[in-house]
């Protein structure tokens, strides 16, 4: 197991506790992008990579629609430069993310890093996957 798989294995395993309810000043972003989903997102594939999962709206929905065996979730869960997510906080909706989606489903795997490090991630993954 490399360094990458070991960091997402720990942190899936490390979220527990009860559900909790959505804090009111986390704002639902996919709500602006359900009807594209909805239209365009294919059904039944089997591996779904979610570069920027936030609090997990996408991820439920694609979860729950699109039925893949696995969902890779990325995000740094610190924000970037979209000043939209500047007042954010983060440790609130990582917890949020963590909650509601990791805690529900054993298909997610959350790889909290940058989509940069995640793609290095990627790289070494495959070499150490075709060589072994
Ligand atoms: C608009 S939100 C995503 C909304 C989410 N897909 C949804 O449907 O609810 C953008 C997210 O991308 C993450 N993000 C921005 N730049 C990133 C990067 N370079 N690597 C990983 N995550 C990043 C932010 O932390 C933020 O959570």
């Amino acid at each position: 197991m490399n360094l990458c798989k070991l960091k997402s294995f720990l942190l899936n395993r490390l979220v527990s506790g009860a559900e909790v309810n959505r804090p009111g000043n986390i704002p639902n972003w996919f709500e602006y992008v359900r009807p594209n989903f909805e239209e365009f997102a294919p059904v039944g594939v089997e591996k779904v990579l979610q570069i920027g999962a936030y609090a997990g709206d996408a991820s439920n929905w694609i979860l729950r629609n699109t039925r893949p065996a696995q969902l890779h979730d990325v995000d740094t869960w610190q924000g970037s430069v979209d000043e939209a997510e500047f007042n954010l906080s983060w440790t609130a909706v990582e917890k949020f993310y963590d909650k509601s989606v990791v805690k529900n489903s054993s298909k997610v795997v959350k790889f909290k890093m940058t989509s940069n490090s995640f793609l290095e991630c990627m790289k070494v993954y495959s070499l150490t996957t075709s060589f072994t």
